[in-house]
């Protein structure tokens, strides 16, 4: 007697085969008996039956892997009901020995084979669960990178080292907690001068070693005294010194704010110093910078008598652009002068041999003025709208 599967291979019948007669989907084959699981086995009935028809059952049962090993234990564990019929084994003569422990093997391959299909099935179903509680929405837009980009004023800082080390200029930085000896009185603005109040300084609440406050740099011309100084001790005793020759862009910081000045902006310090600079020098220099910056030819400079304390003469710089949006309009962006000889002497130099001039620019402003902006404070407001633009 043989007993094969009507809906496929099912857990208990690893290997079916129809010697019982064909049957179609549904229906009995014509010879065979039914098994208790209602499917047709290729093994023969025999009293291992019950027991691997209670296997299936038991394992279908469970639900979760924990229980299934609990339920593997019972036919298959150390007390589990095949190894006890297999332990039995022992009493019986040799020749029924071999008949039964082929029956019994055949049980138990069949435990096994029903195992393993609920265990496939199991994590079949996890896997699923899985699945479907990650599921993709692949019709949602990817995540996008940030593109980061330079920021408009480092821009035109950039495009300002690079053109004036184009023109034999050194690039320095320097600190932007100043002494206030850096700040004013080596710049020829003693204390309690009424020029000091030309700026509206903040102050830290730290003294120096002479007891003066440190403050947050109000322009970068400190740089013009702490680099001429480590020139001058370079080159000091020896017959000749090379020029001076260096810019000085960096932060700077006044108590100001309207829609032309932020309390924290950019300041780009030149200076030059030599034993024949002229203001000729400045007026050639400054105007191939402006025209490098613009990329325009179409652009003239006026100098406008001024006073720095630091410089004698002094001159605000202003251009005029003769064509496109800013036309014919005088524009100031830089204050300048030929160093006034205390600050060559404040520098460690002699003002009856080393003679130079001095600039500082708003680096903000030429930022404006170069990217059709007519307010600085977007520039420091981090608003991506203005800096998309830049990318
Ligand atoms: N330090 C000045 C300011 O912040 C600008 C300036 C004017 C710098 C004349 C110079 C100069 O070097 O020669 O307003």
């Amino acid at each position: 007697m043989t007993v094969v599967t009507l809906h496929g291979a099912h857990a208990l019948c690893s290997t079916a085969s129809p010697a019982g007669g064909d049957a179609g989907p549904g229906q009995l084959p014509k010879a065979g008996p039914v098994c208790g699981l209602s499917c047709f086995c290729s093994e023969p009935m025999n009293d291992l039956t019950p027991l691997v028809q209670d296997a299936h059952a038991d394992f279908a049962q469970a639900a979760t892997p924990a229980e299934l090993e609990n339920a593997k234990a019972r036919y298959l564990g150390k007390a589990g009901r095949i190894t006890e019929h297999l332990k039995a084994l022992g009493a019986l003569a040799p020749d029924e020995k071999k008949a039964r422990g082929a029956l019994i093997n055949a049980a138990k391959q069949q435990v096994e084979a029903a195992l393993n299909a609920r265990r496939d099935a199991m994590a079949q179903a996890e896997l699923q669960a899985q699945l479907k509680g990650q599921s993709l929405d692949v019709s949602l837009p990817g995540r996008q990178r940030g593109m980061g980009s330079l920021h408009p004023t480092s821009r035109a800082r950039e495009r300002i080292e690079t053109i004036f080390a184009s023109m034999g200029f050194e690039v320095a930085d320097g600190p932007e907690i100043e002494t206030d000896w850096y700040s004013f009185t080596a710049l020829n603005n003693p204390e309690n001068h009424p020029a000091r109040s030309m700026q509206d300084t903040f102050y830290v609440d730290v003294k120096d070693a002479n007891g003066a406050w440190l403050n947050l740099r109000p322009h970068t011309s400190p740089m013009q005294i702490r680099y001429a100084q480590a020139h001058a001790k370079k080159y000091a005793g020896q017959a000749s010194m090379p020029d001076i020759r260096v810019i000085a862009p960096g932060r700077t910081y006044r108590v100001d704010s309207d829609a032309t000045h932020t309390p924290m902006f950019h300041q780009v310090e030149g200076l030059w110093v030599g034993e024949n600079v002229s203001f000729k020098d400045l007026k050639f220099m400054y105007l191939d910078f402006i025209q490098a910056f613009f990329e325009t030819k179409d652009v003239k400079l006026r100098f406008r008598p001024s006073y720095f304390p630091f410089t004698e003469p002094s001159a605000e710089i202003d251009i005029r652009f003769e064509t496109g949006p800013l036309q014919g309009r005088w524009l100031e962006v830089s204050g300048s002068g030929q160093v006034h000889p205390q600050v060559i002497r404040n520098m460690g130099l002699d003002p009856e041999r080393h003679i130079g001039f001095a600039f500082g620019s708003g680096i903000d402003r030429l930022a404006m003025l170069r990217y059709g902006m007519n307010d600085l404070r977007p520039l420091f407001e981090g608003d991506l709208r203005l800096l998309n633009q830049f990318i």
